[in-house]
């Protein structure tokens, strides 16, 4: 039986600016099971890292604020815990993997001793043992003559090598969730796959969980068990990887799955954005956030925000012609390229 290790129920993270306050997350929901890989994908700004950041609580202090909703991981509430508790639960059970892995390794120590100092600082463990795990990592996430990198700095290595390091620093963790946010957009195309194939490996091996921000569709299909998507700080859909692909519902999703590149596209030209922008996310929450951009918008799409409903077991959809009436075809009215 599956077993939940992280529930997200009715998140709301806003900003508070001087020229208002913006609604970057507004209600959000899910949950991640034990071994789970949940993705989360949505247009630029959408609320992917800011939900994410949450979970972690690292957030501007000087402007960004949960305001609503908990977050529990096993049965603690981290929205709940202390300082103290917050640092030894960032440390020990989660690992978080992001675009830069220059943000996450610090530029004046060698790999080694960071490395170790982790180790050192999570598991009663000697240093002469922590060294050993480090090198054993490094080698486990194919980083060739570990014992020789140890001694690098992080600027003597390329993006994917320093990605990888970060990723031997969870395995020295085995973490039970891993964070992670774009952690291949910064990389190689051939380096992207490679550390992709070394997280999903990892995964199975130690059963975590793992939340992945991508804009990459191809990369959900071949990674995720389930998808979220978000448009302008809400869920806008979210079902098993299979369901989503194969019955979208959703007239934003449909646009985010015509915007993937075919092989039968010939032409630049046949690339396919989803016309105009995301709305001001200081004036969201009146109605449905999309209907500026829907082709199937009606009054009531202008009148009132769409509860996210269940339209078949797993599969949540917020749009209000999901009742069945007015079977939408997909891609009609929103793109016209067959
Ligand atoms: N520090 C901040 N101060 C003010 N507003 C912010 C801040 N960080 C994020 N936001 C707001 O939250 C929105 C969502 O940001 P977020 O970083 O979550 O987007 P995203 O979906 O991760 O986008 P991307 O794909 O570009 O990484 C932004 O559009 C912005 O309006
Ligand atoms: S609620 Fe209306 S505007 Fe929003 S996605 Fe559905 S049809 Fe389009
Ligand atoms: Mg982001």
């Amino acid at each position: 039986m599956s077993e939940t290790l992280l529930r997200v129920s009715g998140l709301k993270t806003y900003f508070y600016t001087a020229s208002g306050v913006a609604k970057a997350v507004d209600g959000v929901s899910f949950s991640l099971d034990r071994g789970e890989v949940l993705g989360i994908v949505g247009e630029s700004g959408s609320g992917k890292s800011v939900t994410s950041n949450s979970i972690i609580r690292l957030l501007p202090p000087q402007t960004g604020r949960i305001v609503a909703g908990e977050i529990l991981f096993e049965d603690r509430d981290i929205l709940k815990m202390s300082h103290k508790e917050l640092l030894e639960f960032r440390g020990k059970e989660i690992a978080t993997i992001f675009q830069d892995p220059m943000t996450s390794l610090d530029p004046v120590f060698k790999i080694g001793k960071q490395m170790v100092e982790m180790i050192c600082a999570h598991q009663k463990v000697s240093k002469a043992e922590a060294r050993q795990m480090a090198v054993d990592a490094l080698n486990r996430v194919g980083i060739p003559e570990p014992e020789k990198r140890m001694e690098s700095y992080p600027y003597e290595l390329s993006g994917g090598m320093c990605q990888r390091v970060i990723i031997a620093m969870a395995v020295c963790c085995k973490p039970k969730f891993i964070l992670a946010d774009e952690p291949t957009t910064a990389l190689d195309v051939t380096v992207q796959a490679q550390v992709l194939d070394l997280l999903k490996d990892l995964q199975k091996e130690m059963n975590t969980s793992i939340l992945l921000i991508t804009h990459n569709l191809g990369v959900v299909w071949e990674m995720c068990d389930k998808v979220m998507v978000m448009y302008a700080g809400n869920t806008v859909e979210s079902a098993d990887t299979k369901t989503l692909y194969s019955n979208p519902l959703h007239p934003y999703t449909w646009g985010l799955l015509d915007s993937i590149p075919r092989l039968s596209d010939k032409a630049k030209e046949d690339l396919r954005a989803i016309p105009g922008t995301p709305p001001d996310l200081r004036l969201t929450g009146q109605c449905c956030n999309f209907y500026n951009r829907c082709p199937y918008m009606t009054e009531e799409c202008r009148a009132s925000v769409p509860p996210l409903v269940e339209v078949e077991p797993g599969h949540f959809v917020a749009c209000h012609r999901q009742n069945g009436e007015k079977k939408l075809v997909r891609g009609e009215g929103v793109t016209n390229h067959e």
